[in-house]
């Protein structure tokens, strides 16, 4: 068999090309929702799941690395001729879906690799000798989210083109009983001749327009539309923030709770999406006090949420909400921060600890932004996890607000 097209058939290198990938798309689709559907809780099923993910991100990084040989080739090819030209609107769906489907094989893998990239930490490894991250992409929560806002909903557009593509291809071998299957599979010898008449340009352009624009589409889909992410406004505060804030009180306007825990060696970021402060602090004397409370069920953490809130580890049904009340010491030398001193419960167990934080005030408008650690084990969230290997013992608690005064 000839290694290039012809006018009738693709030549080996292109079939090639089309089954390896074929098979590498399918196999991504279906090791990505196989993980998206195990188990969450004790450790082994943790790992399990760490594993599925590096299968999927490796099996799509395969794929991509063949397509974009597989372009390379193609651009040098002949493509072989419609077969039916005469049939024009089934000659531009195929066409259209066609399309649809190369700018698919590029968007979908890149996309994963984008969200991964952007992930803080990343929470399963691409098994592969090369670096993990794409350079000029920002670890960043929210760009992350909005790249797997994508991912998941192109998925579905995929398959549905995918769909379209085998159903096309079954309705010529069993209805047409073309030979259209043997340009692309069996004996190249028997596809027939396509008539000469090629059709205009105008058509292709159409096609591939139309293609883009279907997939653009996907790109305007919000993120927090999906199921898999929680509304990426973690930093909105409720609109239940107290109606009634006391003297010398500030309203937070804005801000973010983030924590950071270690799974598997790397770090993974998370945020609670629900939280309010009540915050009295008097610019003058530097001191003041603070009332934090946190709804656990709104956190989101990479893949784990559903584990991290389950009752292995902060066990949102027994305690739904953790507290944070402190005073707010002011800065022991001018060019230190700030120190909010208190009890910290979470998990229904309370601690003693410090939150160092930095603050500017301008005008009525302070801005405040803090970090601290925290071990597990104080709270007895992960009792089941003696070792750090799976999950490690220190959690990093970090945040940033303005705060408006009332
Ligand atoms: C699994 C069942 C599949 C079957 C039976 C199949 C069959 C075919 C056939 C017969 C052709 C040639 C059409 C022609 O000559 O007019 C073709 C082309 C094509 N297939 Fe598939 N296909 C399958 C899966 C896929 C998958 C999973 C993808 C990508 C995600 C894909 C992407 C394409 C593309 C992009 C072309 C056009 C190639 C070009 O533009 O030169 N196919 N397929
Ligand atoms: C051929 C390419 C690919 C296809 C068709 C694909 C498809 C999928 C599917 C079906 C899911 C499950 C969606 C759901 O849960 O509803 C998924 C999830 C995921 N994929 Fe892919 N994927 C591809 C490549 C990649 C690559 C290359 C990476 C990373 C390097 C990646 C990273 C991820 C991640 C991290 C998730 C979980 C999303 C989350 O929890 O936020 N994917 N993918």
């Amino acid at each position: 068999m000839k290694a290039s097209n012809t006018a009738r058939a693709y030549g080996w290198v292109a079939r090639f090309f089309h089954w390896t990938v074929a098979v590498l798309i399918l196999a991504a689709i279906a090791v990505g929702l196989y993980a998206d559907n195990l188990p969450e809780g004790g450790e082994s099923q943790l790992q399990a799941i760490f594993a599925a993910y590096s299968l999927h991100k490796t099996v799509g990084m395969a794929a991509l690395a063949l397509v974009a040989l597989r372009i390379l080739w193609t651009l040098t090819q002949p493509k072989p001729r419609p077969l039916h030209p005469g049939r024009r609107l089934e000659t531009l769906g195929a066409e259209l879906v066609h399309w649809a489907l190369w700018i698919g094989m590029i968007v979908m893998p890149l996309s994963g690799w984008l969200l991964h990239s952007a992930a803080p930490g990343g929470f399963a490894r691409i098994l592969w000798p090369f670096g993990q991250r794409l350079p000029f992409v920002p670890e960043d929560l929210a760009l992350s989210e909005r790249f797997a806002a994508f991912h998941e909903f192109g998925w579905w557009l995929l398959a549905g083109l995918i769909a379209l593509h085998v159903i096309g291809a079954l309705k010529h071998a069993i209805i047409d009983r073309d030979g259209t299957m043997n340009r692309m599979a069996g004996d190249p010898g028997r596809a027939p001749e396509p008539p000469a008449a090629r059709p205009g340009v105008l058509p292709h352009v159409l096609a591939a327009m139309a293609a883009l624009a279907i997939w653009v589409g996907v790109a305007f889909i919000p993120a927090g539309s999906s199921d898999m992410q929680e509304p990426a406004a973690a930093a909105s505060v409720p609109a239940s923030t107290p109606a009634t804030v006391p003297e010398a009180g500030w309203a937070v306007e804005q801000g973010t709770l983030e924590i950071e825990v270690t799974q598997a060696g790397s770090a993974v970021a998370g945020q609670f999406g629900q939280w309010q402060a009540d915050i009295v602090y008097d610019p003058e004397s530097r001191t003041g006090r603070v009332a934090v409370s946190v709804d656990i069920a709104s956190l989101t953490l990479g893949a784990v949420s559903d584990a991290a809130k389950g009752p292995d580890f902060l066990n949102a049904a027994a305690h739904p909400v953790a507290t944070f009340e402190a005073e707010i010491l002011p800065p022991p030398a001018e060019d230190q921060p700030h120190v909010a001193h208190g009890r910290l419960t979470i998990a229904g167990q309370t601690i003693e600890t410090d939150l160092p934080f930095a603050l500017t005030v301008q005008d009525d408008v302070a801005q405040a932004q803090g970090r601290m650690r925290v071990d597990r084990r104080d709270f007895g969230i992960g009792a089941g996890y003696a070792d750090e290997g799976t999950v490690g013992f220190g959690v990093e608690i970090g945040f940033a607000l303005s705060a408006k005064q009332q």
